[in-house]
């Protein structure tokens, strides 16, 4: 029998600690890491604003059916990393593994599409994949992302880009490259897959067990495998780029033309392979050198039959997803410098018969808007003063009987020592202006 008692578990009669670690592929953000964390999200949700984008938020699970046939059957993602599970009623549900699906569902539902055309949204989440722990690649991980709906505009891409462009050079992000591809629609996809099963044909037989597969099942997956013995067959093989119809063709021509326009620069890469079935037309990644060997910051592109495969009318859309570990990794490795973090305005140091009043005077500065600590370990004076010593506080003041009774306290300045005698009614207004020195 297993019984539960405390951090102790009681196993046949044999009592051991039990060690319980996150899960693997999951982190802690711990609060020194964080402002670098609110940084990033909240010059993202600015930047997104700006360009008139509106905040979604969807459910951590959905049904697995709607990964299954937006993401794709055949994709990685569908088929080997979804965390999935049947609920206490037998339904299989899926922690979500991206946003685009999920997004794209809640569009449909919400009735969105009879809103003025586009709808444009962004988000902040975080998603799952059953993945292998390397540098940059978690199973639990956050991606800021944008999804623009009702628009098949090629401007509707460059607009999209336009926000990561203007997001990384507010960010200081100066190293960055744009890959830019097109994988066509479903009109000239049949000929290119057609190619594709051409080429590969003769060497099947030495590629990987997952190769022989999605050549059956969906040839341009091939294109993804990462198995070492397939990149020669993978490396050679035709570039959607030579099979466009003129439809695509001409929107890539004109993607690229509004990008020159707006300064953005990019790199047309010829075998651009994206991991999610649903992509039509324009495909794009932020590559970087930095992140160990996960070398994409950013992903996206254009997906202009996802609603409809989900149940909804027609619509166009395009969108991406930047994961934040990543963009952190890449913000370590360019030096990127961040605000430093508030410091502490005020450390109040009280005496027993003091201590419960210093907690009324620090909870009346935090409402002016000051930062303030005070003990709450019922330590000794002299513990307190170290304790103050060491939060880089402006200012510190000792909270005893005399100050209770006066109603003045002698606030000392702890870069240099000096002292000022303050009424407790100024105290606030006398450190917020000391803030602005
Ligand atoms: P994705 O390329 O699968 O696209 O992911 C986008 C970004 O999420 C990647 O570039 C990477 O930064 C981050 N990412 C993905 N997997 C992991 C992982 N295991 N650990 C850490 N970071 C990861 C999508 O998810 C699409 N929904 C993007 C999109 C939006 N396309 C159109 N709209």
């Amino acid at each position: 029998m297993v019984e539960c008692c405390g951090e102790k578990t009681v196993y046949q009669g044999r009592i051991r600690q039990m060690n319980i670690t996150a899960p693997r592929g999951t982190k802690d953000i711990l609060p020194d890491e964080i402002s670098r964390w609110h940084a990033v999200e909240n010059l993202f949700a600015s930047v997104c604003e700006r360009y008139g984008y509106g905040e979604i938020r969807t459910p951590t699970f959905e049904k697995t059916e709607l990964f299954a046939r937006g993401v794709g059957d055949s994709t990685d993602i569908v088929r080997k990393e979804m965390y999935t599970f049947d609920d206490k009623a037998g339904r299989s549900m899926t922690l979500r593994p991206e946003g685009t699906a999920g997004i794209a569902r809640a569009y449909i539902e919400n009735g969105m599409a009879s809103l003025p055309s586009p709808v444009k949204l962004y988000y902040d989440m975080s998603f799952f994949r059953y993945e292998k722990m390397q540098k940059g690649r978690y199973r639990e991980f956050w991606q800021l992302g944008c999804e623009i709906f009702g628009s098949s505009s090629a401007y509707a891409d460059a607009e999209i880009i336009a926000v990561l462009d203007t997001f990384f050079t507010e960010l200081g992000l100066s190293e960055r490259q744009l890959e830019l591809g097109s994988i066509g629609c479903p009109e000239c996809r049949p000929d290119f897959i057609t190619a594709l099963r051409a080429h590969f044909e003769a060497d099947l037989d030495k590629m990987c067990a997952d190769c022989q597969e999605r050549f059956e099942i969906n040839p341009l997956r091939i294109l993804d495998c990462k198995v070492e013995t397939c990149q020669p067959f993978i490396a050679t093989a035709p570039s959607q780029l030579d099979y466009l119809c003129g439809a695509c063709d001409e929107h890539f021509a004109k993607v690229k033309l509004a990008l020159d326009e707006l300064d953005i620069t990019y790199n047309v890469n010829r075998s651009m392979v994206r991991g999610l079935d649903y992509y039509t037309r324009t495909v794009f990644e932020y590559v970087s050198t930095h992140v160990g060997t996960q070398g994409s910051i950013c992903g996206g592109g254009r997906y202009d039959g996802l609603v409809e495969i989900l149940g909804g009318k027609h619509t166009p859309a395009v969108g991406f997803a930047m994961g934040i570990e990543r963009l952190l990794l890449e913000i370590e490795a360019q030096e990127v410098e961040f605000p430093p973090l508030a410091p502490l305005d005020l450390f109040i140091i009280s005496f027993p018969d003091t201590a419960v009043s210093a907690l009324a005077l620090a909870q009346k500065m935090i409402r002016s808007g000051l930062i303030v600590q005070t003990d709450v370990m019922e330590r000794s004076l002299k513990a307190q003063m170290k304790q103050a010593d060491r939060s880089s506080a402006q200012y510190m003041l000792v909270f005893g009987a005399e100050e209770l009774e006066s109603k003045q306290f002698l606030l000392k300045r702890l870069s240099d020592g000096v002292e000022h005698t303050v009424a407790v009614d100024d105290l606030a207004d006398y450190l917020l202006k000391a803030r602005e020195k």
